[in-house]
């Protein structure tokens, strides 16, 4: 069982009067973490992988520990399967930049979608005439898993697909929708900005191709990220970006590009935060993530039983708490999501997010939302007197 009182020790920025429910945006960073950073700057800040003195040697091996801890917190087998990023749009755009694309291929996605995993891929057919299929989710997010059988054939090259939408909390069968892939060849790519904050994450027993995730939603510092590449996938996946620390050798004419992950680290790498985020790998897992499912769980309970009694307010996606993270968006009938978002945030001092949540296929599609929703979403930081409070305050809104 998670210890809330004790971590919320660790979150100083807590005591701040604010109720913080924005952590599907970014989460908030314990003291930890950002003693972590510090120690980067303040005792041994040098460049990584390019200097014999012994700063730089201090801080290639903290480099190293932390890629390897990351690696390590989603299953990957080495830190060779893991590309630092800056975040998850990066790891998914460099899947995208790194296919050779043809005509007859095709990519299939889904109508829940973030913009990052969605409009990249639009991009690939405005550029190549790849074909792009969109599967629905009913208006609560679920899928049928028969209309990813009959998207999917032998021409698709790609399944992008989220693991938990950022704006429903749904949970995605990601299991199922890889193996569907897999029968047809495709490679499947896994967006796991919300997933793998939340949810235990294995990539190996997940059979994921790529799964790409943010340090910045999971406690780690902003600017830092990753992006899972399997085995198989290695020798071909490019680089995003290359030059200096990614070659073996250069000459007049020519270029051999180094081994994973060398290839993925073009220029100086984000370094601090990847010290630090592998200070936030650790932190989860002292914590547990099964302790955090089971939070989340609780969590969601409470925020959907006190939403849902409410007169006037809407909540969106699946009404089984089971079947979602820690998260819940809703509107209150005639108000406009960013004034409540203002007013919670005003009179009650509650943080949340209001607005399309970069998902308008969804907001279009599912809901013909045109000014979007409120989201309130939770961590293992929060509180049910948090909840509660945020229930009592929508209560109030909805009155007025
Ligand atoms: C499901 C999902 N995918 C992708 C992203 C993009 O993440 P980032 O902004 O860290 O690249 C987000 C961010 O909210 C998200 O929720």
């Amino acid at each position: 069982m998670l210890d809330v009182k004790a971590i919320r020790e660790d979150f100083p920025i807590l005591n701040k009067g604010i109720m913080y429910l924005d952590s599907a945006a970014s989460s908030l960073t314990p003291e930890q973490v950002v003693l972590k950073e510090m120690e980067f700057y303040r005792e041994y800040r040098a460049n990584v992988e390019r200097g014999v003195h012994r700063f730089s040697q201090e801080a290639s091996e903290e480099y190293e520990n932390s890629h390897e801890e990351v690696a390590r917190f989603i299953g990957a087998p080495s830190k060779s399967n893991v590309a630092m990023t800056k975040n998850t749009t990066e790891g998914i755009n460099l899947v995208a930049n790194s296919v050779d694309w043809k005509k007859t291929d095709k990519i299939v996605t889904t109508v829940i979608e973030h913009h990052s995993n969605f409009i990249t891929w639009l991009r690939v057919r405005q550029r190549h005439g790849t074909d792009v299929e969109v599967v629905r989710s009913s208006t609560e997010g679920l899928f049928d898993l028969a209309d990813f059988e009959k998207a999917i054939d032998d021409n698709t090259r790609l399944v992008a697909v989220t693991h938990v939408s950022n704006v429903l909390g749904c949970i995605v069968p990601v299991k199922e929708i890889i193996e569907i892939a897999h029968e047809h060849g495709a490679k499947v790519l896994v967006d796991g900005a919300q997933g793998v904050p939340h949810i235990k994450t294995d990539v190996i027993d997940m059979g994921v191709d790529f799964l790409a995730f943010s340090g910045h939603k999971m406690l780690g510092p902003t600017g830092s990220g990753g992006l899972y590449i399997a085995d198989a996938e290695l020798a071909t996946t490019e680089p995003l970006c290359i030059g200096g620390g990614t070659i073996v050798d250069v000459s007049i004419d020519d270029y051999v590009l180094a081994v994973p992950p060398m290839k993925y680290e073009a220029g100086t790498p984000s370094i601090a935060q990847v010290i630090g985020l592998g200070e936030a790998c650790r932190y989860l897992n002292r914590v547990g993530m099964h302790n955090i499912e089971e939070w989340d769980l609780t969590l969601a309970n409470r925020l959907l039983d006190g939403l849902k009694d409410i007169d006037g307010v809407e909540i969106y996606g699946p009404k089984d708490p089971k079947q979602r993270v820690g998260l819940a968006t809703f509107n209150i009938k005639d108000m406009n999501p960013h004034d409540v978002a203002l007013t919670l945030d005003l009179e009650y001092d509650i943080a949340t997010r209001s607005g399309h949540h970069c998902a308008l296929p969804l907001m279009k599609e599912l809901y013909n939302l045109n000014s979007g929703n409120v989201r309130a979403s939770t961590y293992l930081y929060n509180t049910l007197e948090e909840i509660d409070a945020l229930i009592d305050a929508v209560t109030e809104i909805a009155k007025d």
